[in-house]
Order: structure tokens, then C-alpha cells, then sequence
């Protein structure tokens, strides 16, 4: 499936590239939405660019296949899969919309292996405010143990959910916070997911966020001598096919790929 934008014309906003399955472990799209909708909501800070979950469904999904958010926010990858014909079904602390489902992502309200993909994008430290409710991850933050723990406890509900041989994607970003220490977000997630599911592959993603746009936070970032972040982990990873009780916590496999990146489609 291909999404193209209509030629440019005087007034009309600069085309979009049309969308491409990304083969590179470098990812890059101009806009935070493909098409001439929306996906998810523009104006949810910390939303998900809906490319990132197109690309995933391309990859490892098909149609008809059952999609998870359990931290659904404003419902992006609800609007992906209605688009490419999947089954979403999305979950939040704080729905933002009547198709996303009030659940805390440590307990997901459904079957032991029964989805074909899982998607999440967590809060990143305490960086945004969402509901406020004290069970929300991003009142965690990232320096102490809790806010691992507690995505630990979401890790442990996604590899339960899917099915032998499904996939699932961790999209984040690492933290630094001027007087704190920098985080590791990325590194320390990729372990946690990595005790419980096979790793398939770590795609870095291009932050185009409106900060990255003005020249002060450039000109801040070289004066006190730090660095903006300029890109997101996707992490993927696969339960094996014939589930292993031993794997919790084994080493990964010495070398090689696993052989899992081909299209299901
Ligand atoms: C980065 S946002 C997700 C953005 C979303 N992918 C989108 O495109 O709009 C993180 C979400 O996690 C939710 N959240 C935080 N703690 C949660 C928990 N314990 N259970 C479920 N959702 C939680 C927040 O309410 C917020 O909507």
C-alpha cells in the first residue's frame, strides 16, 4: 500500500514523500503523519510518527492480524491499523478517545498468547506530564529503579500476550536532564525485553521534534556542552515459536541473525 500527497500547488503545504518500507537500520520521514490525515493526534505531545508503526505492520504483520498499545496515548497506532487493516485494539491509563480501553499496561486484559504484535512507546522519564495519576510510568524517574521496574512489569504482560512466533516493537528515547544524570533508557530496556523475548533488531529512529527547530536550543546544547537527543530506539524483538520456560534470563545466541525480518505479508 502506498500513500502519496497530491502535487504541490501555490499555498499548499510541501509534499510529502510517499510511504516506503524503510530497509535501512536508519529511519527517517519528514512528518510526524503520512497522507493527508491525521494518525493519532498532532497536538498529544510525545505522540508516536505514525510511519514507525506503518513500517513495523508492514514488516511483521498481516492483514487481519491483532495489533496492542497498551500505552495507547492519542491513539496512533489505533488509526495504523485501521489503515492497513489490521485489528487494533489499544489501552491507556488516561484514554484520550472512546477506541482506546482504560487499562494499566502492567496488567493487560487479555488472553495469554493471543495477539500477533505488540507495539509501545513508554513515557521517557518524568520529561512529560500525561494524566498525573500516580500509577502513570511518567511520574517515574528514569534515575531510580521503580520506573524500570514498573516497565519490567509491561514487558512481562507483552511477551505473555503474544503468540509464539509474534513480534513486538519498544520505541523510546534515552533522557538527560541539565543537573541530573544522563539515562540510559534505551540500553536498559533492550536487557529487560531481551530476558524475555528473542532480539531481532534495533532500528535508530530521526527525532524531527520542534525543540530540534529553533536555533536557541542549538546554541544552548554547544554553551553548556550537551547534546539535544536526536533520535528514538525501535527496538523489535520475536517470542520464539516453540516457547522455552528456560529463556527468562539466558544468554542470547553467540552470533547471527535469527531469521525473522522477512515480510509476513
Ligand atoms: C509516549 S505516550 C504514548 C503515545 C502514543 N503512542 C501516541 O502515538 O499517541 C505514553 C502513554 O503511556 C500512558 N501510560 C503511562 N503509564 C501507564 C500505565 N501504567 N498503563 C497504561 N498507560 C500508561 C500515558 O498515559 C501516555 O498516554
Amino acid at each position: 500500500m502506498k500513500h502519496t500527497s497530491r502535487p504541490n500547488s501555490p499555498g499548499r503545504r510541501p509534499e510529502k514523500p510517499a510511504l516506503e518500507v524503510q530497509t535501512t537500520t536508519l529511519w527517517d520521514y519528514p512528518s510526524q503523519h503520512y497522507g493527508e490525515e491525521m494518525q493519532g493526534d498532532k497536538e498529544y505531545v510525545g505522540a508516536t510518527p505514525s510511519y514507525v508503526i506503518w513500517n513495523l505492520l508492514q514488516r511483521y504483520t498481516n492483514s487481519g492480524d491483532t495489533v496492542v498499545d497498551p500505552m495507547c496515548g492519542s491513539g496512533t497506532t489505533l488509526d495504523v491499523c485501521r489503515d492497513t487493516g489490521r485489528v487494533g485494539r489499544g489501552f491507556d491509563l488516561a484514554p484520550t478517545r472512546p477506541d482506546i480501553e482504560r487499562a494499566d499496561a502492567r496488567h493487560i486484559p487479555l488472553k495469554s498468547s493471543s495477539v500477533d504484535f505488540v507495539f509501545v512507546d513508554p513515557p521517557y522519564s518524568t520529561h512529560v506530564r500525561y494524566s498525573g495519576d500516580d500509577r502513570c510510568i511518567g511520574e517515574l524517574d528514569a534515575a531510580e529503579p521503580g520506573y524500570y521496574e514498573s516497565l519490567d512489569k509491561v514487558f512481562g504482560e507483552m511477551a505473555r500476550i503474544l503468540k509464539p512466533g509474534g513480534h513486538a516493537a519498544v520505541y523510546v528515547s534515552d533522557s538527560w536532564r541539565k543537573g541530573k544524570p544522563f539515562c540510559a533508557i534505551g540500553f536498559e530496556l533492550f536487557m529487560r525485553m531481551r530476558s524475555r523475548l528473542e532480539s531481532v533488531d534495533i532500528v535508530c529512529v530521526t527525532r524531527h521534534n520542534r525543540k530540534l527547530k529553533r536555533g536557541n536550543w542549538h546554541r544552548a546544547a554547544v554553551d553548556g556542552n550537551f547534546f539535544l537527543r536526536g533520535f528514538n530506539y525501535l527496538m523489535i524483538f520475536r517470542k520464539p515459536a516453540a516457547a522455552n520456560p528456560e529463556r527468562k534470563g539466558s544468554a542470547p545466541p553467540a552470533s547471527g541473525k535469527s531469521g525473522t525480518q522477512r515480510r509476513r505479508r
